[in-house]
């Protein structure tokens, strides 16, 4: 089948370079011809395992092509998904801007019948405004195609995207025609293939579903995060109640880690989203409210503890950094909480050293080169000539660290632990003031 995907950020990208690889002819269009460029020849914009070479697969066996041309995009298939994304706008609505600027591009171009699909997370009631907004152009400019929408929520996770998007939990296909059911049952024919995988519903509750979901699995970690606090006040150690937790089948391990809060393009803005959506229908969302503000103040939870240690002007202060993406196995720092971390210490007069398998490159673009940040080529160098160390992503490179070069390297041995990676007793043994979170003893 062809396929046109418009917007080549993870949700686009992923998706199209996955339905060329099981045979569709894919075109890719995204409106930054830089990036496209760079896409043509197979050069992936941000690191994600296992996705470079798919995209190169799809590009030379010509499956899957790149473009600026949103007018070849939308003639050449009858199958358009918008991909493109949905910023925090004002109080956190979501800004629909560019989902309606693909939907104008479809409208001016299209031809001949087209279905179109928002794979974007958008505010309940947008495939609706999307089908609007196409029928009333169409209509001022004296045409009569038919149209077709329907909601497809994304569900894949950085870092293992490629995996997910091959594998679905679940393809949620929101629609209210029995025919768009049914073109997009074959169309996910290789992915639907061990159990049935497609969920059928109208397009609002697909919307919300995306939405409820991920203010879900934010509100699983934001209640453990509480915990956590709690924990440390009552002298409790929340590993351990995690794991008493987590072994009743009904709570799950899984999303119950207490951390240094949620970051990322997806749950701070979803969770703000939703929010303001409920407020906007006359609903003040108060679980999400807790939820968003109990991360907020879990953010400042590491700068805060630097400060305890080191008092609170940190001038002549360095800080060791181990992590800076929002999570391991991605260079995306997008909300991560290395930001808050790092804004706290500068406010402070403090410097950091940080090291990060993958995103010493966002780093850069993001605060540029300047004098109270050394970006380090890897964990040890990061040490060298610190005060205290600092976790703030628990990528694999941390788990099982050299402890006696950390306590030669630190002035004071400090570690600092956003993801609770060592066992409090070891640490204990080896001389290293050891604050986790959550860990009260
Ligand atoms: C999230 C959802 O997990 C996906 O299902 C969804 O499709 C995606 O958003 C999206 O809307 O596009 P992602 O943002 O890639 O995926 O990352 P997650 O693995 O969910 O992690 C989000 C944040 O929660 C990270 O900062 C992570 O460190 C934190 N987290 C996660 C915890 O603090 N504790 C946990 O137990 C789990």
């Amino acid at each position: 089948m062809n396929i046109s995907i418009f917007g080549s950020g993870y949700v686009g990208l992923v998706q199209a370079a996955m339905f060329a690889d099981v045979g569709h002819r894919v075109i890719c269009m995204d409106i930054d011809s830089a990036r496209v460029e760079r896409l043509q020849n197979g050069d992936v914009p941000f690191f994600e395992p296992g996705l470079a070479q798919l995209i190169l697969d799809g590009v030379s066996s010509g499956q899957l092509t790149f473009t600026t041309d949103a007018k070849a995009a939308v003639q050449s298939s009858d199958y358009l998904f918008i991909c493109v994304g949905t910023p925090s706008g004002n109080n956190g609505e979501a800004d629909l801007s560019y989902v309606l600027d693909v939907a104008s591009s479809i409208a001016r171009y299209m031809t001949s019948r087209k279905v179109v699909i928002t794979k974007s997370t958008v505010p309940v009631g947008t495939t609706d405004k999307v089908h609007a907004h196409i029928t009333e152009a169409l209509v001022q400019q004296g045409r009569n195609i038919p149209v077709v929408t329907a909601s497809n929520p994304e569900f894949l996770k950085e870092g293992s995207a490629v995996a997910d998007c091959r594998s679905p939990d679940r393809i949620i296909i929101g629609t209210n025609s029995p025919q768009v059911l049914e073109e997009l049952r074959i169309l996910y024919q290789a992915f639907n293939r061990n159990h049935e995988k497609i969920m059928h519903m109208d397009t609002r509750s697909a919307e919300l579903t995306k939405y409820a979901s991920n203010a879900l699995l934010a509100t699983k970690i934001s209640f453990m995060n509480e915990m956590a606090t709690i924990a440390e006040a009552v002298g409790a150690d929340i590993e351990y109640v995690r794991r008493g937790m987590g072994s009743d089948p009904r709570i799950g391990y899984h999303f119950i880690y207490p951390g240094c809060g949620y970051g990322g393009s997806c749950f701070p803005k979803d969770v703000r989203a939703l929010k303001h959506l409920a407020e906007q229908h006359n609903h003040s969302a108060s679980i999400l409210t807790a939820v968003h503000d109990t991360n907020q103040r879990q953010k400042n939870k590491l700068a805060e503890r630097v400060m305890s240690c080191l008092g609170n002007n940190l001038t002549g202060k360095t800080i060791a950094l181990w992590g800076l993406s929002f999570k391991p196995n991605t260079d995306d720092m997008r909300e991560a909480p290395s930001r808050h971390l790092m804004d706290g210490v500068w406010s402070c007069g403090g410097k950091v050293r940080a090291f990060d398998p993958q995103a010493t490159e966002s780093c850069r673009e993001i605060y540029g080169e300047r004098d109270d940040l050394v970006l380090c080529a890897s964990k040890e160098e990061a040490l060298k000539g610190a005060d205290v160390l600092v976790i703030c992503t628990e990528w694999k490179a941390f788990w099982s660290p050299d402890f006696d070069l950390i306590k030669q390297e630190l002035s004071a041995p400090i570690v600092i632990d956003g993801r609770n990676l060592y066992n409090t007793a070891q640490m204990e043994e080896l001389g290293i003031a050891y604050y986790g979170i959550g860990r009260g003893r």
